[in-house]
């Protein structure tokens, strides 16, 4: 049977083997979808082996998706944009590398959530590796402006440039969170890692334009911090990443196997399994 896995550390959390078996099923695809733990200083190694045991490909979580990418031969252009590798293709004596957690973010957002981005004002929140990730997909929806904010301004100023190139008509600009006030956005993504030490970026008030969607690439059982947070700072829509990762599963899917699973059943068993714990 072919044989993936995703590959952290820690990995027992992982969603990804549940949500992979949904698709496999309901594809009828022959697979086996697992857990692989690295060592903190055992990641290349730990691939090697999987692939040399007939290992088909893997998904990469923290902290291994750089290592990823320096590891694989070839990579897709958006994982050249986003700078890290979340899914690894064994085949033909190479590994390809692929980064899918930005299309899988702007599926969510526009077919699941029914958000389009064209001619939108978008906020990103942080300027890290999640943040990278998502600007080549958001940017290629072409809103009218794309903002970086960031609690270290100089990061979210160097990413701003570095994208600018794939701005064709949107105005990026890159600015710290103050600087935020007296603006306002349609669509605001939390890419910081905040919510790890339990916090959220401090946003002004009257960032939600009128109908703004509060997206958190986190998820978590109930509200996160940044949910929370947008929910009394009045935004009218609020989501949470749990689409974002049932979505970049299936765009690793269709990577490997060819096909595009139907992810509105899997994301709804998913949210049922949330929600009543
Ligand atoms: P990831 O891969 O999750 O993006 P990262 O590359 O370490 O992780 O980036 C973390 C992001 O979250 C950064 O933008 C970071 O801001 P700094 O660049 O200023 O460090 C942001 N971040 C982390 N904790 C934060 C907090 N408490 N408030 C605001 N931003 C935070």
């Amino acid at each position: 049977m072919d044989r993936y896995v995703v590959i952290g550390n820690p990995v027992a959390h992982s969603q990804s083997p549940r949500i992979h078996a949904a698709f496999a099923q309901q594809t009828g695809q022959s697979l086996h979808y697992g857990t692989l733990l690295a060592p903190i200083d055992g990641f290349v190694a730990a691939v090697k082996r999987f692939r040399d045991d007939g290992g088909c490909g893997m998904n990469v979580t923290v902290p291994f998706k750089l290592q990823a990418f320096a590891l694989a031969d070839r990579r897709s252009p958006r994982a050249e944009a986003a700078g890290a590798v979340n899914t690894l293709a064994f085949g033909d004596g190479d590994i390809f590398g692929d980064n899918t957690d930005g299309a899988g973010l702007v599926r969510d957002l526009i077919d699941n959530l029914a958000c389009p981005l064209k001619y939108r004002r978008i906020l990103v929140l942080g300027a890290g590796g999640a943040a990278r990730g998502a600007l080549l997909p958001l940017l290629a929806q072409m809103p009218a402006s794309l903002t970086i904010a960031n609690r270290t301004v100089a990061k979210a100023s160097a990413l701003a440039e570095r994208f600018q190139a794939h701005a064709t008509g949107a105005a990026i600009d890159a600015c710290g969170f103050e600087a935020l006030a007296g603006r306002c956005f349609d669509v605001v993504i939390n890419a910081t890692s905040a919510s790890l030490s339990d916090q959220t970026p401090p946003l002004p008030q009257g960032i939600y334009a009128p109908g703004a969607l509060a997206y958190d690439m986190m998820y978590s059982r109930g509200d996160t911090r940044f949910v929370a947070a947008a929910r009394s700072q009045g935004a009218a829509r609020l989501a949470d990443g749990l689409g974002m990762l049932v979505e970049q599963a299936a765009e690793s899917f269709l990577l490997w196997r060819g096909m595009r699973p139907d992810t509105r059943p899997v994301l709804e068993e998913l949210r049922r399994q949330f929600a009543t714990g």
